[in-house]
Protein backbone atom coordinates (compact mmCIF):
# COMPACT_ATOMS: atom_id res chain seq x y z
CA UNK A 1 0.00 0.00 0.00
CA UNK A 2 1.58 3.39 -0.74
CA UNK A 3 1.00 5.48 2.38
CA UNK A 4 1.07 8.98 0.84
CA UNK A 5 -0.97 11.46 2.92
CA UNK A 6 -1.65 14.69 2.14
CA UNK A 7 -3.45 17.52 4.30
CA UNK A 8 -6.08 19.60 1.83
CA UNK A 9 -7.49 22.83 2.76
CA UNK A 10 -7.67 21.58 5.92
CA UNK A 11 -9.11 23.81 9.34
CA UNK A 12 -9.34 22.34 12.53
CA UNK A 13 -11.22 23.61 15.84
CA UNK A 14 -11.17 22.84 18.96
CA UNK A 15 -14.73 22.68 20.54
CA UNK A 16 -16.51 24.48 18.08
CA UNK A 17 -19.65 26.18 19.15
CA UNK A 18 -18.63 26.69 22.58
CA UNK A 19 -17.23 29.08 24.82
CA UNK A 20 -14.37 27.23 24.76
CA UNK A 21 -14.00 27.15 20.56
CA UNK A 22 -10.53 27.72 19.50
CA UNK A 23 -9.40 27.95 15.79
CA UNK A 24 -5.84 26.10 16.05
CA UNK A 25 -5.46 25.16 11.91
CA UNK A 26 -6.19 27.41 9.44
CA UNK A 27 -6.39 25.99 5.63
CA UNK A 28 -3.11 23.49 5.19
CA UNK A 29 -1.87 22.59 2.57
CA UNK A 30 0.87 19.75 2.48
CA UNK A 31 2.07 16.64 1.63
CA UNK A 32 3.95 13.63 3.17
CA UNK A 33 5.08 11.33 0.80
CA UNK A 34 5.41 7.68 1.24
CA UNK A 35 8.64 5.99 2.07
CA UNK A 36 9.76 9.64 3.25
CA UNK A 37 11.10 10.85 6.23
CA UNK A 38 9.32 14.21 7.21
CA UNK A 39 9.91 16.31 10.02
CA UNK A 40 7.39 18.81 11.32
CA UNK A 41 8.49 21.95 13.36
CA UNK A 42 7.20 25.09 15.11
CA UNK A 43 6.96 26.49 18.22
CA UNK A 44 4.69 25.55 20.95
CA UNK A 45 1.54 25.65 20.22
CA UNK A 46 1.79 25.59 16.47
CA UNK A 47 -0.38 22.72 16.09
CA UNK A 48 2.11 20.13 15.63
CA UNK A 49 0.39 17.63 18.01
CA UNK A 50 -3.26 18.67 16.78
CA UNK A 51 -1.88 17.53 12.94
CA UNK A 52 -0.63 14.26 14.10
CA UNK A 53 -3.75 12.98 15.50
CA UNK A 54 -5.32 13.68 12.12
CA UNK A 55 -3.41 11.04 10.66
CA UNK A 56 -5.20 8.72 12.09
CA UNK A 57 -8.46 10.32 12.26
CA UNK A 58 -7.94 10.46 16.06
CA UNK A 59 -9.22 13.74 15.58
CA UNK A 60 -11.01 14.79 12.21
CA UNK A 61 -10.67 18.14 9.98
CA UNK A 62 -13.19 21.08 11.04
CA UNK A 63 -12.84 21.78 7.14
CA UNK A 64 -11.25 20.03 4.15
CA UNK A 65 -9.59 16.35 3.89
CA UNK A 66 -6.91 14.67 5.25
CA UNK A 67 -5.94 11.31 2.53
CA UNK A 68 -3.84 8.81 4.14
CA UNK A 69 -3.01 6.04 1.54
CA UNK A 70 -6.89 4.92 0.51
CA UNK A 71 -8.28 6.52 3.09
CA UNK A 72 -10.45 9.77 2.93
CA UNK A 73 -10.92 11.63 6.26
CA UNK A 74 -13.32 14.81 6.02
CA UNK A 75 -15.49 16.45 8.62
CA UNK A 76 -18.47 13.81 8.07
CA UNK A 77 -16.74 10.40 8.32
CA UNK A 78 -17.83 8.01 10.48
CA UNK A 79 -15.87 7.11 13.11
CA UNK A 80 -16.72 3.13 12.41
CA UNK A 81 -14.34 1.53 10.34
CA UNK A 82 -11.06 3.34 11.02
CA UNK A 83 -9.20 0.21 12.88
CA UNK A 84 -6.93 -0.62 9.54
CA UNK A 85 -6.29 2.67 9.06
CA UNK A 86 -5.13 2.84 13.27
CA UNK A 87 -2.97 -0.44 12.59
CA UNK A 88 -0.72 1.48 9.28
CA UNK A 89 -0.89 4.81 10.94
CA UNK A 90 1.28 4.42 14.45
CA UNK A 91 1.56 7.64 16.50
CA UNK A 92 4.00 7.54 19.28
CA UNK A 93 2.63 10.59 21.42
CA UNK A 94 4.60 13.60 23.45
CA UNK A 95 5.59 11.57 26.69
CA UNK A 96 4.11 8.05 25.46
CA UNK A 97 5.49 6.59 29.15
CA UNK A 98 2.15 8.21 30.88
CA UNK A 99 -0.16 5.73 28.46
CA UNK A 100 1.61 2.30 29.99
CA UNK A 101 -0.76 0.66 31.94
CA UNK A 102 0.12 -3.22 32.29
CA UNK A 103 1.15 -4.72 35.18
CA UNK A 104 4.22 -6.13 32.95
CA UNK A 105 6.31 -4.73 30.12
CA UNK A 106 5.52 -7.43 28.06
CA UNK A 107 1.85 -7.20 28.16
CA UNK A 108 2.00 -3.35 27.76
CA UNK A 109 4.12 -3.89 24.24
CA UNK A 110 1.72 -7.11 23.39
CA UNK A 111 -1.42 -4.84 24.13
CA UNK A 112 -1.82 -3.41 20.67
CA UNK A 113 -0.30 -5.71 18.43
CA UNK A 114 -3.40 -8.13 20.02
CA UNK A 115 -6.30 -5.31 20.00
CA UNK A 116 -5.36 -5.62 16.05
CA UNK A 117 -6.04 -9.32 16.21
CA UNK A 118 -2.08 -10.98 16.15
CA UNK A 119 -2.26 -14.01 18.56
CA UNK A 120 -1.06 -14.32 22.26
CA UNK A 121 1.80 -16.40 21.37
CA UNK A 122 2.80 -14.08 17.98
CA UNK A 123 2.60 -10.77 19.96
CA UNK A 124 4.92 -12.29 22.59
CA UNK A 125 7.50 -12.70 19.75
CA UNK A 126 6.61 -9.38 18.73
CA UNK A 127 7.41 -8.13 22.42
CA UNK A 128 10.93 -10.03 22.27
CA UNK A 129 11.82 -8.65 19.18
CA UNK A 130 10.56 -5.00 19.28
CA UNK A 131 12.55 -4.72 23.69
CA UNK A 132 15.36 -5.61 21.92
CA UNK A 133 15.35 -3.09 18.90
CA UNK A 134 14.65 -0.55 21.53
CA UNK A 135 17.94 -1.55 23.25
CA UNK A 136 16.27 -3.10 26.31
CA UNK A 137 17.84 -6.67 27.41
CA UNK A 138 14.76 -9.21 27.27
CA UNK A 139 14.67 -9.32 31.02
CA UNK A 140 12.85 -6.41 30.86
CA UNK A 141 9.92 -7.84 29.74
CA UNK A 142 8.94 -9.00 33.28
CA UNK A 143 9.31 -6.44 35.19
CA UNK A 144 6.95 -3.91 35.89
CA UNK A 145 6.43 -0.38 33.85
CA UNK A 146 6.33 1.40 36.68
CA UNK A 147 10.07 -0.03 38.20
CA UNK A 148 12.14 1.37 35.07
CA UNK A 149 13.31 4.63 34.70
CA UNK A 150 11.90 7.76 33.00
CA UNK A 151 14.49 6.89 29.60
CA UNK A 152 13.80 2.73 29.90
CA UNK A 153 9.88 3.44 30.24
CA UNK A 154 9.93 5.75 27.08
CA UNK A 155 11.57 3.10 25.15
CA UNK A 156 9.05 0.55 26.02
CA UNK A 157 6.04 3.02 25.04
CA UNK A 158 7.90 3.17 21.39
CA UNK A 159 8.29 -0.70 21.42
CA UNK A 160 4.92 -1.00 21.80
CA UNK A 161 3.80 1.20 18.84
CA UNK A 162 6.77 -0.86 16.61
CA UNK A 163 5.07 -3.85 17.47
CA UNK A 164 1.81 -3.07 15.98
CA UNK A 165 4.38 -3.06 12.62
CA UNK A 166 2.94 0.01 11.23
CA UNK A 167 3.55 1.58 8.03
CA UNK A 168 3.72 5.04 8.86
CA UNK A 169 5.43 5.71 12.15
CA UNK A 170 4.81 9.09 13.48
CA UNK A 171 6.73 10.90 16.03
CA UNK A 172 6.04 12.92 18.44
CA UNK A 173 9.45 14.99 19.84
CA UNK A 174 10.55 11.00 21.23
CA UNK A 175 13.84 12.03 22.27
CA UNK A 176 12.52 14.75 24.97
CA UNK A 177 14.11 14.12 27.94
CA UNK A 178 16.49 11.52 27.01
CA UNK A 179 20.23 11.82 27.39
CA UNK A 180 22.15 12.35 24.80
CA UNK A 181 23.41 8.75 24.27
CA UNK A 182 19.51 7.52 24.48
CA UNK A 183 18.97 10.63 22.04
CA UNK A 184 21.35 9.17 19.45
CA UNK A 185 20.30 5.52 19.94
CA UNK A 186 16.71 6.72 19.60
CA UNK A 187 17.15 8.63 16.49
CA UNK A 188 19.73 5.94 14.76
CA UNK A 189 17.13 3.00 15.64
CA UNK A 190 14.26 5.28 13.79
CA UNK A 191 16.64 6.06 11.09
CA UNK A 192 17.41 2.05 10.47
CA UNK A 193 13.94 1.25 10.43
CA UNK A 194 12.83 3.42 8.49
CA UNK A 195 15.49 1.62 5.78
CA UNK A 196 14.72 -1.50 6.90
CA UNK A 197 11.20 -1.80 6.40
CA UNK A 198 10.39 1.03 3.88
CA UNK A 199 8.27 2.84 6.91
CA UNK A 200 7.26 6.64 6.58
CA UNK A 201 8.28 8.57 9.50
CA UNK A 202 6.39 12.07 10.49
CA UNK A 203 8.82 13.16 13.19
CA UNK A 204 7.83 15.79 15.22
CA UNK A 205 11.19 17.88 16.58
CA UNK A 206 12.21 21.21 17.99
CA UNK A 207 15.67 19.76 17.46
CA UNK A 208 17.23 21.13 13.93
CA UNK A 209 20.27 19.14 14.59
CA UNK A 210 18.49 16.24 14.38
CA UNK A 211 15.88 17.69 11.52
CA UNK A 212 19.77 18.23 8.71
CA UNK A 213 20.93 14.67 9.89
CA UNK A 214 17.76 12.71 9.35
CA UNK A 215 14.64 14.34 7.36
CA UNK A 216 14.29 14.26 3.41
CA UNK A 217 11.66 16.90 4.36
CA UNK A 218 10.54 19.45 6.65
CA UNK A 219 7.66 21.75 7.25
CA UNK A 220 7.29 24.85 9.13
CA UNK A 221 4.29 25.77 11.07
CA UNK A 222 3.72 29.28 12.60
CA UNK A 223 0.43 29.52 14.93
CA UNK A 224 -1.82 26.68 12.62
CA UNK A 225 -0.45 27.88 8.94
CA UNK A 226 2.37 25.94 7.11
CA UNK A 227 5.10 28.95 6.37
CA UNK A 228 7.76 27.10 4.50
CA UNK A 229 8.14 23.88 3.48
CA UNK A 230 10.96 21.79 1.23
CA UNK A 231 14.02 19.93 1.74
CA UNK A 232 16.13 20.75 4.73
CA UNK A 233 18.56 22.23 2.54
CA UNK A 234 16.09 24.37 1.07
CA UNK A 235 14.49 25.46 4.42
CA UNK A 236 18.13 25.98 6.66
CA UNK A 237 19.82 28.09 3.85
CA UNK A 238 18.28 31.16 5.29
CA UNK A 239 19.75 31.56 8.54
CA UNK A 240 18.50 35.20 8.65
CA UNK A 241 15.01 33.70 8.37
CA UNK A 242 15.23 31.20 10.74
CA UNK A 243 17.02 33.11 13.37
CA UNK A 244 14.40 35.66 12.68
CA UNK A 245 11.55 33.67 13.41
CA UNK A 246 13.62 32.02 16.56
CA UNK A 247 13.46 28.17 15.08
CA UNK A 248 16.66 27.51 15.50
CA UNK A 249 19.83 26.92 13.22
CA UNK A 250 21.37 23.39 12.74
CA UNK A 251 24.62 23.71 14.69
CA UNK A 252 27.09 23.14 11.80
CA UNK A 253 25.23 25.87 9.64
CA UNK A 254 25.22 28.36 12.25
CA UNK A 255 28.98 27.99 12.54
CA UNK A 256 29.40 27.95 8.65
CA UNK A 257 27.73 31.34 9.10
CA UNK A 258 29.76 32.51 11.24
CA UNK A 259 32.90 31.26 9.32
CA UNK A 260 31.07 33.49 6.49
CA UNK A 261 31.00 36.49 8.80
CA UNK A 262 34.88 36.18 8.81
CA UNK A 263 34.98 36.27 5.33
CA UNK A 264 34.73 32.13 4.43
CA UNK A 265 32.36 31.86 1.11
CA UNK A 266 30.28 28.79 0.97
CA UNK A 267 28.33 27.60 -2.17
CA UNK A 268 25.61 26.90 0.48
CA UNK A 269 25.78 26.00 3.95
CA UNK A 270 26.85 22.72 4.99
CA UNK A 271 23.89 21.36 7.08
CA UNK A 272 25.74 18.44 9.16
CA UNK A 273 28.92 18.43 11.22
CA UNK A 274 29.85 15.65 8.25
CA UNK A 275 29.31 18.04 5.56
CA UNK A 276 30.79 21.17 7.95
CA UNK A 277 33.84 18.70 8.23
CA UNK A 278 34.09 18.02 4.62
CA UNK A 279 33.96 21.27 2.96
CA UNK A 280 36.56 22.59 5.49
CA UNK A 281 39.16 19.66 4.98
CA UNK A 282 38.57 19.73 1.10
CA UNK A 283 37.90 23.08 -0.10
CA UNK A 284 35.01 21.54 -1.94
CA UNK A 285 31.56 23.88 -1.67
CA UNK A 286 34.38 27.08 -0.50
CA UNK A 287 33.99 29.78 -3.35
CA UNK A 288 37.60 31.40 -3.31
CA UNK A 289 37.41 34.84 -2.54
CA UNK A 290 39.93 37.16 -5.48
N1 LIG B 1 -7.49 19.09 23.63
C1 LIG B 1 -7.44 20.40 23.36
N2 LIG B 1 -8.50 21.20 23.58
C2 LIG B 1 -8.45 22.53 23.30
N3 LIG B 1 -7.38 23.15 22.78
C3 LIG B 1 -6.29 22.41 22.55
C4 LIG B 1 -6.25 21.00 22.81
N4 LIG B 1 -5.04 20.53 22.47
C5 LIG B 1 -4.35 21.59 22.00
N5 LIG B 1 -5.08 22.72 22.04
C6 LIG B 1 -4.66 24.05 21.56
O1 LIG B 1 -4.30 23.95 20.20
C7 LIG B 1 -3.15 24.73 19.90
C8 LIG B 1 -2.12 23.84 19.23
O2 LIG B 1 -1.70 22.85 20.15
P1 LIG B 1 -0.75 21.66 19.76
O3 LIG B 1 -0.69 20.76 20.95
O4 LIG B 1 -1.17 21.08 18.48
O5 LIG B 1 0.64 22.43 19.57
P2 LIG B 1 2.12 21.87 19.37
O6 LIG B 1 2.66 22.52 18.17
O7 LIG B 1 2.10 20.38 19.42
O8 LIG B 1 2.89 22.44 20.65
P3 LIG B 1 4.10 21.81 21.52
O9 LIG B 1 5.36 22.08 20.76
O10 LIG B 1 4.02 22.59 22.80
O11 LIG B 1 3.82 20.36 21.73
C9 LIG B 1 -2.70 25.34 21.23
O12 LIG B 1 -3.14 26.66 21.24
C10 LIG B 1 -3.41 24.52 22.29
O13 LIG B 1 -3.73 25.31 23.38
MG1 LIG C 1 2.87 19.02 20.72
Amino acid sequence: MVMDIRFEQVDFTYQPNSPFEQRVLFDLDFQIKDGSYHALVGHTGSGKSTILQHLNALLKPTKGTVTIGDRVITPTTNNKNLKPLRKKVGIVFQFPESQLFEETVAKDIMFGPKNFGVSEEDAAKLAEEYIELVGLPLETLKKSPFDLSGGQMRRVAIAGVLAMEPEVLVLDEPTAGLDPQGRREMMAMFAHLQKEKQLTIVLVTHLMDDVADFADYVTVLEKGRVVKQGTPNDVFQDVAWLEEKQLGVPTAAAFAKRLQEKGWTFNELPLTAEALAKVILTKEGLAHDE
